[in-house]
């Protein structure tokens, strides 16, 4: 795949590269192409040059090329006299174990791109407060689009802005992954059948005003309008009035154009994986009490994940000695302290998509030159968690034609948070080893009960046929959409952004 610039020049400008000096040239619609390792510049002429870096000069405007499968990359701009240096997508690719502010963190991901152009698509859900991109790189080997029938997880880092070490483990995670591709079998395996989306930052503006070196307090945890996003999400449990920040809105606008399978949020200040829910329905509760969800069994274990394979989170560490000791390094969310409007139960109740809240340092900004230690303590976890999405169940709902049915609502019988097929009729759920049922309706079908087994090896392939309802079998759906117990959630009044508003890899 490539990148491609058109460049439109209003005024003489300069163009070098490593290969040749100076060379000045009028004209308009030159294409730069970056493939790989070798950038490329290529004039109207017919001229061509390749070299290590290239840098243009003077006024012009460019814009990306975009074509139905690159209009889901990040829309590149660059407008009036100043200068662009197309050294960022060029340099030579490498990361270092220090802090990357926001200009240094969009720089790593376009040479992240530029680097491996087949394994990465770097797009921005969004802005921040105060106009930062809220990028996120897909790491996959298909960066573009959906693979049919594999799915898609995300991790995002750095939701509290001074929880800085989420942000460079996810950076050192994007560059473990992208160049042990070719070498590990384990990372193949898992880009050859994942789209891995890494957020790095969720809170750009509260980066920026952290400061390196301050383990606790609070400067730089909110957003630039002072909104904690940990507390900013619709709540399944409470009435949450706090007015919704535009880098939650983005994720909320993401999460429902994306189906995710399981999800990952890196916070730090403690040591400790913990999963829903943060919330609880009694209005009393202060500590202590845990509010277990139906899939309790599914959350701890994805949260010993882990606990188990970071080198020492499952010793349940407590970072200072008032600070509780986590048992095996995990907790229930509630049980640790109950909030309202965080992230986790959001992605569970409304999108079926199972996020834990992972506590990745005790220290919230240590100083830089600790950073290597942090990578090695999670860099099996991060590794082994994503595995996790290809646990359980997953397959198609279709009409008695084989043509995928959209939107079927399904449930696990007995854990009555549902879950939706994708536009190709796609579903999936982590489920552990057992017996299960399966409970399947849409809208002029005929509702389904369809028994299935989960083993420990792989996941397990089952494919529902619906069969159209005759007028006498609209009865009242047995299985309830949305289900009854717990969940009764009305995603309808969400905001659904229009498709030709902003648009993701699928
Ligand atoms: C570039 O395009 C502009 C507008 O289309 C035109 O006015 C100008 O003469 C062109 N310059 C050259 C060098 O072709
Ligand atoms: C399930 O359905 C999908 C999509 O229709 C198809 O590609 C796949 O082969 C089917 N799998 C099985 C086990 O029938």
């Amino acid at each position: 795949m490539k990148t491609v610039i058109s460049i439109l020049v209003t005024a003489n400008w300069l163009y070098s590269t490593s290969l040749a000096a100076d060379l000045s040239y009028i004209g308009n619609k030159t294409q730069v192409s970056i493939a790989g390792p070798s950038p490329r510049l290529s004039l109207d002429d017919g001229t061509t040059f390749v070299g290590d870096s290239i840098s243009v000069n003077a006024g012009f405007q460019a814009q990306e090329v975009s074509d139905p499968v690159n209009s889901l990359a990040e829309q590149r701009k660059y407008e009036g006299g100043s200068n662009l240096n197309l050294d960022t997508f060029t340099e030579p690719y490498t990361i270092d174990f220090r802090y990357h502010n926001f200009d240094r963190m969009t720089k790593f991901l376009r040479q992240a791109t530029a680097r491996y152009p087949s394994l990465t698509a770097l797009y921005s859900i969004g802005k921040s407060v105060q106009g930062r991109d809220l990028w996120v790189l897909v790491v996959s080997a298909s960066p573009y689009e959906h693979m049919l029938g594999k799915p898609d997880v995300k991790y995002i880092g750095n939701i509290h802005g001074n929880e800085a070490v989420s942000r460079e483990l996810l950076l050192q995670l994007i560059h473990y992954l992208v160049t042990n591709y070719a070498t590990d079998s384990f990372v193949k395996w898992l880009l050859d059948n994942t789209r891995i989306h890494i957020m790095p930052s969720m809170n750009p503006d509260g980066f920026e005003v952290s400061k390196e070196g301050s383990c606790d307090g609070t400067q730089g945890r909110y957003n630039a309008r002072g909104f904690d996003l940990n507390r900013n999400f619709p709540d399944y449990f409470k009435q949450n009035n706090r007015r919704a920040q535009p880098e939650t809105e983005a994720v909320k606008e993401w999460v429902s154009k994306i189906q995710f399978v399981l999800s990952g949020s890196l916070h730090g200040g403690a040591l400790v994986a913990s999963y829903p829910f943060d919330n609880t329905p009694n209005s009393l509760q202060s500590y202590s009490a845990p509010s277990l969800t139906p899939d309790d069994d599914v959350f701890k274990h994805l949260a010993l994940t882990y606990s188990t394979n970071h080198v020492k989170m499952s010793r349940g560490v407590s970072c200072k000695t008032s600070q509780t000791a986590f048992r095996r390094g995990i907790t229930n969310g509630a049980e640790w302290y109950p909030l309202t409007g965080g992230m986790q139960d959001f992605n569970y109740v409304w999108y079926g998509c199972m996020e834990v809240t992972l506590e990745v340092s005790c220290c919230k900004y240590p100083p830089a030159h600790e950073l290597p230690k942090y990578w090695e303590d999670n860099k099996a976890s991060l590794l082994k968690y994503l595995a996790e999405a290809h646990r359980g169940v997953q397959g198609f709902v279709v009409d008695e034609n084989g043509n995928p049915i959209e939107k079927a609502s399904l449930k696990v019988k007995s854990r009555d948070v549902g879950f939706q097929t994708t536009k190709y009729g796609e579903f999936w759920r982590i489920l552990l080893p057992g017996v299960y049922k399966l409970e399947v309706y849409a809208d002029g079908y005929v509702p389904r009960e369809v028994e299935f087994m989960v083993v420990e090896q792989h996941p397990t392939l089952l494919n529902v046929t619906l069969h159209t309802a005759k007028p006498w079998q609209y009865f009242d759906p047995p299985v309830t959409s949305p289900p009854k117990t717990i969940l009764s959630v009305d995603n309808t009044n969400l905001p659904v952004a229009q498709d030709d508003q902003i648009q993701f890899p699928e």
